[in-house]
């Protein structure tokens, strides 16, 4: 398995990067790349904890070498939001890292599965999509958006609501990745539940939650540590799948829903990426209005992200 982290030497990509070199299967390679000069200093790092996963940096010119032969590509290069930001603030910047990024994907690793953390993600996929598109090589099986730390703070906080283990708790999360287009499916957790004032409270606290960490940081950046724990979740689900497992996770993809053109639901996960998608069953009258009033929101940061590249 060799697995790529594109902004390795930021603060979700070393975090990712750890973790990643201490769950990846015996004789995976983990290539690490960024534009940072310090990203052959974290291999390095890196290299030294004893599991069998080999690592290599590449600096800004090796980004070829550095996807060559990838099975799996994870992106979280680009800029973080600062306190009064909000995710769509961030396009400008990271639009032209993302475009630079997914030509490199198609120039040399066109197969691998591609997992985009790098914000706008409701823009930011619906760009790597364009640019597959553009030189004919694009599955959409292939190409997902992380939300998996909407889904991780969602169990986090609920455990903590209703004193559960966080083991014990699943939370389904449709939609996209910035404020009112997350939405928890709290009507679906099963073995729980709530009262209409929780929530109302919680709903808007798991949306938000990225700006409770952006805000405590007070202009260091946005969440790293989590959404290193987050994105080492999910690509471990890709791992599996790729290794023949069966497995179902959640994440925003050019699906089936008919809600969006991308729009985050279950996906069953295999050989080739997603090998199923799969419905998000019932939703409460709470739920189902949340998410007819986050659509106008959501089709015009895909709008964005299409139009960047056309
Ligand atoms: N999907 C999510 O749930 C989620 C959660 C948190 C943060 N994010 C996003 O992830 C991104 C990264 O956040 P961070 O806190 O790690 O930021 P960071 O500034 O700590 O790291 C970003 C890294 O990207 C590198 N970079 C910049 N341009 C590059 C390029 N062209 N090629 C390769 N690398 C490049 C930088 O050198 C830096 O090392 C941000 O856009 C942030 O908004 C997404």
């Amino acid at each position: 398995m060799k697995v790529a982290v594109l902004g390795a030497a930021g603060g979700i990509g070393q975090a990712l990067s750890l973790l990643l070199k201490t769950q990846l299967p015996a004789g995976s390679e983990l290539s690490l790349y960024d534009v940072a000069p310090v990203v052959p200093g974290v291999a390095v790092d890196l290299s030294h904890i004893p599991t069998d996963v080999t690592v290599k940096g590449y600096g800004a010119d090796a980004l070829g070498d550095a996807l060559t032969g990838c099975d799996i590509v994870i992106i979280p290069a680009g800029m973080p939001r600062k306190p009064g930001m909000d995710r769509a603030d961030l396009f400008a910047v990271n639009a032209g890292i993302i475009k630079t990024l997914a030509e490199g994907i198609v120039a040399n690793c066109p197969k691998a599965l591609v997992g985009v953390i790098t914000n706008p993600v409701n823009g930011t996929v619906p760009i790597v999509a364009e640019v597959f598109k553009k030189a004919g090589t694009y599955e959409a099986n292939r190409v997902f958006g992380v939300t998996t730390l909407d889904v991780i703070r969602s169990e986090t906080f609920i455990a903590e609501l209703k004193g559960l283990s966080t083991s014990d708790v699943k939370v389904p999360v449709i939609g996209g990745h910035s404020g009112t287009t997350i939405l928890p499916l709290l009507s679906q957790v099963e073995g729980v539940e709530f009262t209409q004032e929780e929530i109302d409270s919680l709903t808007p606290r798991i949306q938000n939650a990225g700006t409770e960490v952006v805000n405590a940081k007070a202009g260091g950046g946005s969440a790293t540590l989590s959404m290193g724990a987050a994105a080492a979740r999910f690509c471990m689900s890709l791992v599996k799948g790729l290794q023949g497992e069966d497995v179902i996770d959640y994440a925003y993809v050019e699906g089936n829903t008919g809600d969006a053109t991308y729009f985050a639901q279950p996906v069953r996960l295999g050989k080739n990426g997603v090998e199923e998608y799969l419905p998000y069953g019932a939703l409460s009258a709470y739920e189902e209005n949340a998410k007819n009033e986050m659509l106008a929101t959501l089709n015009a940061d895909i709008k964005e992200g299409v139009d960047f590249i056309a």
